[in-house]
């Protein structure tokens, strides 16, 4: 699959038209911010690590029903995609309370949750991606009552099943962002990314934190987090 020009480049990735109208490849960078671009650095080998590891996470939840937007990986940092339009919701599930909930609400992080919660947040780095409730969203035409209510379900259903995987390997899935796009026929996918830049993965013994809040809280040893989270759901692939 060749790549032709490029279309959009992101915070983490860009992404490159190929010959078929419907396809795309997402090239994942080492580029990392946080605070909605306000801090940046560098995070080293995480391109690969995010890229083999979301797409790891895809063929999972495909194998379980979920449509997702993966067709390929096709390098160490690159994967051919479905063209999709973003649905421009921010989806978070949170299982346990941490980060802006905590703070939002002037609660500790760690309390587990009886249920999952979810919140959508309108992506939109102008207004920094201000919290927004399925009401807003239908009225401002993001997304019809069909697709909102398409989305919480699959997003209640991935996070069973992230939980599930996660958990037979040491780790407690705190939290984590999803994005959703249209394909062509109007099909409502799963697509961005599923790693440690988008989850918050506490180990379940010692707590320690394995994503990208060691960025954001400037805690060192982030390389490493992302390394062993990527050994312990893959192994030595
Ligand atoms: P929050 O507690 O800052 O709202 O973050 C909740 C989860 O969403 C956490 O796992 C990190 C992820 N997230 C992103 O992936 N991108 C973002 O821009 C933000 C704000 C959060
Ligand atoms: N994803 C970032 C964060 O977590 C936000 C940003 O990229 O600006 O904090």
């Amino acid at each position: 699959m060749k790549k032709l020009e490029q279309l959009y480049e992101g915070k983490a990735k860009k992404v490159f038209a190929t010959e078929d109208p419907n396809v795309v490849i997402v090239d994942y960078k080492d580029d990392a911010t946080a605070f909605n671009g306000i801090k940046k650095g560098t995070i080293t080998g995480k391109g690969v690590i995010n890229n083999r590891m979301s797409n790891h996470i895809m063929r999972k939840l495909e194998a379980e029903g979920i449509p997702t937007h993966l067709i390929e990986e096709l390098s160490e940092r690159e994967t051919a995609v479905k063209k999709v339009t973003i649905v421009p919701l921010e989806v978070i599930v949170r299982n346990i309370s941490a980060g802006s909930f905590a703070k939002r609400y002037g609660v500790e992080e760690g309390i587990v949750f009886d249920e999952p919660t979810i919140e959508f947040s309108y992506k939109n780095d102008d207004l920094g991606d201000p919290l927004m409730n399925a009401y807003h969203a239908a009225a401002l035409k993001l997304a019809t009552w069909a697709e909102i209510n398409q989305i919480k379900d699959y997003a209640f259903r991935i996070n069973t099943l992230l939980k599930g995987f996660l958990k037979s390997v040491g780790i407690d899935l705190v939290d984590f962002k999803l994005e959703f796009g249209k394909i062509a026929d109007g099909q409502i996918v799963l697509a961005d990314e599923i790693s440690p830049d988008t989850c918050r993965l506490w180990d379940e013994t010692t707590h320690e934190k394995l994503d990208k809040d060691r960025f954001r809280r400037d805690m060192g040893g982030v390389e490493d987090a992302y390394q062993e989270v990527m050994r312990r759901l893959m192994g030595d692939k």
